[in-house]
């Protein structure tokens, strides 16, 4: 019977595909496409200063297979994939890997004037308002990237304090510098050609 094989198959996949978990959702946000980045959460109603809004979950790992996972994010990046980040740390020696697609609170972009915090409380990930966050705002929260790669990481979040690159508050008056110190090289050196061109 030609039907056979078909509906043998269709049983093997459904004793061994896990059934899918649902995403994880919050009366306080909702999921947008975002001008930052790909998609983003939005407030659906007043989010009053300190708010739980929602947790980052996923998968608990160790910092080795944190590095692991890292090194295959980057050699996807470099074949062109999105290379998105979704490794949070957790402690000194685990993280969590976000990037289930269950995990609403994934979507939320980085900015460098965030309206949104993190905070471990009591071993989970929770992304709580920073000040009361206006119907229709986009959340946000400072991924705080180290220094070694922040030329890997433009921020596109369009805030007035915006450095250009997603870097933790901490490092961004390093980053002005370098930007700064380059900016006035290549005036220098673009001065230079013209005077040349002009003797
Ligand atoms: C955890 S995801 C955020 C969700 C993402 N918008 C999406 O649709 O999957 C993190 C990735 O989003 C991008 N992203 C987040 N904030 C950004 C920003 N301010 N500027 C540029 N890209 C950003 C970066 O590619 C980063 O690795
Ligand atoms: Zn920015």
């Amino acid at each position: 019977m030609s039907t056979a094989p078909t509906s043998r198959r269709a049983k093997t996949k459904t004793a061994t595909t896990p059934p899918r978990r649902k995403p994880t959702t919050t009366p306080w946000a909702k999921v947008r496409r975002s001008p930052i980045h790909g998609r983003g959460l939005y407030a659906t109603q007043l989010i009053p200063r300190d708010t739980r809004i929602i947790e980052y979950q996923g998968e608990r790992i160790t910092k080795a297979e944190s590095d692991r996972r890292e090194l295959k994010r980057l050699a996807k990046q470099a074949r062109g994939g999105d290379g998105c980040v979704y490794i949070f740390e957790l402690t000194k020696r685990y993280d969590i890997d976000g990037s289930m697609a269950w995990n609403t609170a994934r979507l939320i972009n980085h900015s460098c004037t965030p309206n949104c915090r993190t905070e471990i409380i009591r071993g989970k990930i929770w992304i709580i308002a920073k000040r009361d966050i206006e119907p229709g705002e986009e959340l946000t929260f400072d991924y705080r990237y180290g220094f070694d790669s922040w030329r890997d990481h433009p921020c596109r979040c369009g805030t007035e304090r915006c450095v250009g690159y997603i870097v933790a508050a901490e490092y961004r008056w390093r980053v002005r510098k370098i930007l700064r110190a380059e900016r006035a090289a290549a005036t220098r050196a673009k001065n230079a050609r013209a005077k040349k061109a002009a003797a």
